[in-house]
């Protein structure tokens, strides 16, 4: 493993189109493109790492499973009547197909849907305490009590968030949020800014996986839905292709992470922050397809 590990470094070291490192949010757009970290968390206890894999990075969009995870865990399947399960065909920042379906967005992984999932785990709460409840989930998942949210990455983005704020006044005006905009968006943007190394993430992914030493921290049923929707929702756009690619139900972020889920035997965080035209780690991506086709590992038998 560790073999293979030095070598997807190495490949990725020697790449010389990294992708396009995301540039709407301020915070994210001077980060350097040459950085490529790779951890796995085995089913066994064991972790292995290559590249850059203690530096930190926020994970984005990734933060959108730990987010749905909380909120199944506050209102459970009641949360579908709110938010789709369907791949959306679209980008992660779409409102097209919103207008066309009454404000209920096609799945908890696009923007609209993350700002549903969000505005679940909050009600009732301060977004101070909902965050807290956010960062246990995460600190227990990974069993690291020091990930923490970076500010300044949240606030860039409560800067310059005009699509997610106008995605989440759509959804307002369809009666489908129940803190203000205002509230949902704060708490959003700070889930963002969650900031973990490979490591960590590899670490937090362990309750996806399925093995007997690996964090209980959702029911047999809801970890095998939420890698259900990793797999077909969790690239946006490029979800079918990743699927085709890869195999093993992942999730991407703008920083240029992606969890990724080998039912059974691991959970994998890959990062670089170089993006593909789907809005995905591109060095990343090409990592796990050569790990799927080294390890031979692959939902698919
Ligand atoms: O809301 C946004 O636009 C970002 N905080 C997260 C988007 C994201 O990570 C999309 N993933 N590839």
């Amino acid at each position: 493993m560790q073999d293979l590990l030095n070598d997807l470094a190495e490949a990725a070291a020697g790449d010389p189109d990294k992708g396009e490192v995301a540039s709407y949010i301020p915070e994210l757009a001077g980060i350097n493109p040459e950085q490529f970290g790779i951890a796995i968390a085995l089913a066994d206890g064991q972790v292995f790492t290559a590249g850059d894999a203690e530096v930190p990075f926020s994970i984005q969009s990734v933060s959108k499973v730990f987010a749905l995870a909380l909120a199944l865990g506050r209102v459970g399947d009641q949360l579908w009547y709110r938010v789709g399960r369907e791949p959306s065909g679209l980008s992660f920042d779409s409102i097209l197909l919103l207008e066309r379906e009454d404000g209920i967005p096609r799945n908890p992984f696009i923007n609209a849907g993350a700002l549903v999932t969000t505005d679940t785990y909050l009600a009732g709460s301060s977004p101070k305490e909902a965050l807290g409840e956010l960062l246990r989930f995460v600190r227990a998942a990974a069993d690291d009590d020091s990930i923490h949210i970076n500010e300044k990455v949240a606030h860039s983005e409560i800067a310059t968030g005009h699509r997610n704020f106008s995605l989440a006044h759509y959804l307002a005006s369809h009666g489908n949020l129940r803190s203000t905009v205002g509230k949902v968006l704060g708490t959003y943007c700070h889930q963002c800014g969650v900031e973990m190394t490979c490591r960590q993430l590899a670490m937090a992914g362990r309750f996806l996986v399925d093995a007997q030493e690996m964090p209980q921290l959702v029911s047999v049923e809801r970890r095998r839905r939420i890698n259900a929707l990793m797999m077909t929702c969790g690239h946006y756009d490029g979800s079918g292709d990743f699927a085709f690619r890869v195999g093993l139900p992942g999730k991407s972020g703008v920083g240029g992470g992606i969890l990724v889920i080998s039912p059974g035997r691991a959970s994998i965080a890959v990062w670089s922050p170089g993006l593909n035209r789907y809005g995905n780690s591109k060095l990343g991506t090409e990592a796990m397809e050569t790990f799927a086709r080294r390890t031979g590992w692959s939902v698919f038998g």
